[in-house]
């Protein structure tokens, strides 16, 4: 399509970056439509910017360069659920969630989870190597994504990965794959792991004074042995927008932590027992368990809702994704506060406090040129800190166009250098997805 209304959509993405028209969307139904794309773009030099259902946060979606947007969304066929073998075969346009009710059905489980799961597609979940609450017991979906059969730019296609269980012939070039946010490959059909359902789940709140001091009840969580599948903190900004939403929860909460425990049904209520009790040793003011399937999905709504709700109540929101050892999550939370005050940028900040993943939001309201400075300024101080700390900058949301500039204050020159070279052999000119991550020699 190229008719300029309908383009409109492919222009954005939820990282809130800007509008980048693409000159021409092309939606493929099947592997070979996609090569073909990718064969005619390549001989007219033009760049292709592959996109699933645009949930990105780090502009992974937007054709900075132009050219053609290569959307995966009608390739939205389950080609395979094998019960036996534990195995999914997907196209890249299936909406997460789908394969998850589907999965589910079955008696099986695909645990990756990110908070978007019933509009994200699980070509973008590849791309982006998505997580979400459940990656701190089960990991994010590059664990799950056994085999891919991926077409490059200029048309070429092959399989790559395994059916089987193990298997390490070769270099893991699945692995390479899953991650690189389009730059390498576009998949056109992914092989995922299952596992058994878990019987049962127990799910609980704990209210506390404050986010440190939820952030020092993770620690505390983890010295007991526990594993829950989830372990999400909200602080007192996102609770306050989430109030003002209408959404229920405990009047004295200046910050939140969600636990749930999954596993066999006769162990569910100690462990929930364990990690209650864990929340009030650290100092809880209430540890409230989910009593039924209908209060504990309301839980999980408020959760998934609060990036929605973030970016419907500012003009602009900036969705950081850092990671830091936990020990220091008490430590980043201090800082976030130290930097919010010292530029004043309000910040609201919630996330995977089990894997040490926080969502720290920049929240915008005045007009960019009035804030840019300070807001270069917060950033990059976020940055700073989550480095000196031990941190990563990208947790689960990709570098894409947001964190680009930053990525050389993490890397050395010598890495960057190695996946320069590693972009080119997959694409020597630079026309898949091309102004992502890696920002200029
Ligand atoms: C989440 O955890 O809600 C997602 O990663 C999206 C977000 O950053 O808000
Ligand atoms: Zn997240």
């Amino acid at each position: 399509m190229r008719d300029e209304d309908a383009l409109a959509r492919f222009a954005v993405d939820e990282s809130g970056l800007g509008r980048f028209p693409p000159e021409a969307a092309v939606l493929p139904e099947t592997a070979e439509e996609v090569a073909h794309v990718l064969e005619v773009a390549a001989a007219h030099g033009v760049p292709v910017t592959p996109r699933g259902t645009g949930t990105g946060m780090t502009g992974g979606a937007l054709p900075v360069r132009g050219g053609i947007v290569l959307c995966t969304e009608r390739m939205t066929k389950i080609r395979e659920l094998d019960v036996d073998e534990l195995i999914a075969v997907v196209e890249p346009g299936v909406v997460t969630g789908a394969l998850q009710a589907e999965v589910e059905a079955a008696g099986l489980f695909y645990p990756p989870d990110p908070a978007s799961l019933a509009s994200c597609s699980l070509g973008g979940n590849v791309a982006e190597n998505a997580g979400g609450p459940r990656a701190f017991k089960y990991g994010t979906t590059r664990e799950y994504v056994l085999g891919l059969d991926v077409a490059l730019m200029g048309g070429e296609r092959f399989s790559c990965g395994r059916r089987t269980m193990k298997g390490v012939t070769g270099y893991d070039v699945t692995a390479a794959i899953v991650g690189s946010e389009g730059t390498f490959a576009v998949a056109t059909a992914i092989t995922l792991r299952l596992l058994p359902r878990p019987a049962a789940v127990g799910t609980l709140l704990a209210t506390f004074v404050d986010a440190i001091t939820a952030g020092t009840a993770v620690g505390a969580i983890l010295r007991r042995g526990l594993r829950p599948c989830a372990l999400e903190l909200l602080d007192r900004a996102t609770i306050e927008h989430m109030r003002g939403r209408g959404r229920r929860l405990p009047a004295r909460a200046a910050a939140l932590l969600l636990v749930e425990v999954d596993g066999p049904a006769e162990s569910i209520e100690a462990e929930v027992e364990r990690a209650g009790g864990a929340c009030e040793e650290a100092g809880a003011l209430e540890v409230v368990v989910a009593r039924s399937d209908q209060e504990r999905r309301e839980l999980w709504e408020t959760r998934r809702l609060v990036n929605p709700t973030l970016r419907d109540t500012h003009r602009r929101k900036i969705p950081e994704d850092i990671v830091v050892p936990r020990k220091a999550i008490p430590e980043m939370l201090r800082r976030v506060d130290a930097i919010s005050a010292e530029t004043r940028i309000p910040t609201a900040t919630y996330g995977h406090a089990g894997d040490g993943n926080l969502h720290v939001n920049l929240l915008v309201d005045e007009p960019d040129a009035e804030i840019a400075d300070r807001l270069g300024r917060a950033m990059d101080a976020i940055m700073r800190a989550t480095l000196e700390l031990g941190g990563t900058l990208a947790g689960e949301h990709g570098v894409g166009l947001l964190k680009m500039k930053y990525l050389p204050w993490e890397q050395s020159p010598q890495l960057l250098r190695v996946q320069r070279e590693l972009k080119r052999v997959f694409d020597p000119r630079d026309l898949l997805n091309p102004g992502k991550i890696l920002p200029p020699a």
